[in-house]
């Protein structure tokens, strides 16, 4: 089993630097910081972690409950976590709900056996029985995303209703008056403020909302492609569909095609994430960009304040959507 020694010796540093690095006990340099992982890599090098957290009383491990591992907006939103963790010399523990509330509650139990040092939560729906169990455990948490209401945690969430606007905004600009919206699960706040954002936007430009013209969707692409097939065969057929994530609007691209409606001519798509797939398919798709690096970093960032002193008032940071124009959408 590889030694902090031979670590130490492979990165041109002390054993008393490595150990540092290990368990983030005193300011490095990224320098030093950088050669030691990359020698811990090299070597795999696996610390003792059981003897660290029997010496610190700590594990030096996250939670991160997420509602769908698969979803491309979760899995970079995860992966900003992950990689500001490692870098303090932090684990992950990911935990996927299917946003599924009663595995989210499971894995709350299953992580209060875990020792962790803190949690970081975006919620299955909007049941509040897993968060208020892990606020009863007196573990330092923040809330991504997915509103939770009013617990007295910090919260990382994004402006769901102006990015709704803006993409209703930008299509009614363009000249569309008949505009369907695919939603998401009624239980989740995003995808509920996206909508109000929607409907607000139509309404001030002073068109009624046609309930006919909103279908739900599941946050899935298979979804998005049912529900664009029921939208795009009323009569009058909408010219553009406002989407609450890019995962249904890929699936109403596809319905689209099927439809041999052509994208944006025939009709525009509008998405909501701005996961990294949306500029690479065709046609590339006009969505409301969720900076989803800054929310994970600002997530770690939180809690690990917060571990440092579970006194501080909670703080809520609501982060800026923007509109992405791209080729899916253009002039009716
Ligand atoms: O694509 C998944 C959706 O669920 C995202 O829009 C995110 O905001 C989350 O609520």
């Amino acid at each position: 089993m590889t030694t902090i020694r031979e670590v130490a010796k492979k990165a041109g540093v002390s054993p008393t630097s490595v150990s540092h690095v290990v368990n983030n006990t005193r300011f490095v340099s990224e320098d030093v910081r950088e050669r030691v992982q990359a020698a811990m890599r090299e070597l795999n090098y696996r610390p003792n972690a059981l003897a660290r957290s029997l010496r610190r009383g700590e594990t030096h491990t996250l939670g991160l409950i997420l509602p769908d591992s698969a979803n491309p907006f979760f899995a970079e939103v995860g992966h900003a976590i992950e990689s500001a963790a490692f870098l303090l010399g932090y684990s992950v523990i990911l935990c996927n709900t299917d946003n599924d509330e009663v595995k989210e509650y499971l894995y709350t139990e299953v992580l209060e056996n875990k020792q962790l040092d803190g949690i970081i939560f975006v919620g299955a729906g909007e049941d509040r029985e897993s968060i208020s169990e892990l606020v009863k455990n007196g573990l330092p948490l923040v809330v991504v995303d997915r509103d939770m209401g009013n617990l007295g945690l910090d919260t990382v969430t994004t402006e769901n209703y102006q990015g709704g606007y803006l993409a209703t905004q930008h299509l009614l600009s363009l000249g569309h008056q008949i505009i369907g919206c695919i939603t998401g699960p009624s239980n989740i706040t995003p995808s509920a403020d996206r909508v109000t954002g929607y409907r607000s936007a139509l309404q001030q430009a002073g068109f009624p909302v046609e309930e006919s013209l909103l279908v739900r969707g599941d946050f899935h692409a298979p979804s998005g492609h049912s529900a664009a097939l029921q939208l795009l065969q009323l009569t009058p057929r909408p010219t553009a569909i406002f989407v609450c994530n890019d995962m249904m609007a890929i699936g109403a691209l596809r319905a689209a095609s099927q439809l041999g409606l052509r994208v944006p001519e025939d009709v525009a798509i509008i998405g909501f994430d701005d996961i990294e797939l949306a500029s690479y398919i065709s046609p590339s798709l006009t969505t409301v960009a969720q900076p989803k690096l800054e929310m994970g970093q600002l997530a770690v960032k939180l809690l690990f304040e917060r571990m440092g002193d579970p006194s501080l008032p909670p703080r809520h940071t609501v982060l800026a959507t923007t509109l992405v124009v791209r080729e899916s959408s253009m002039r009716s």
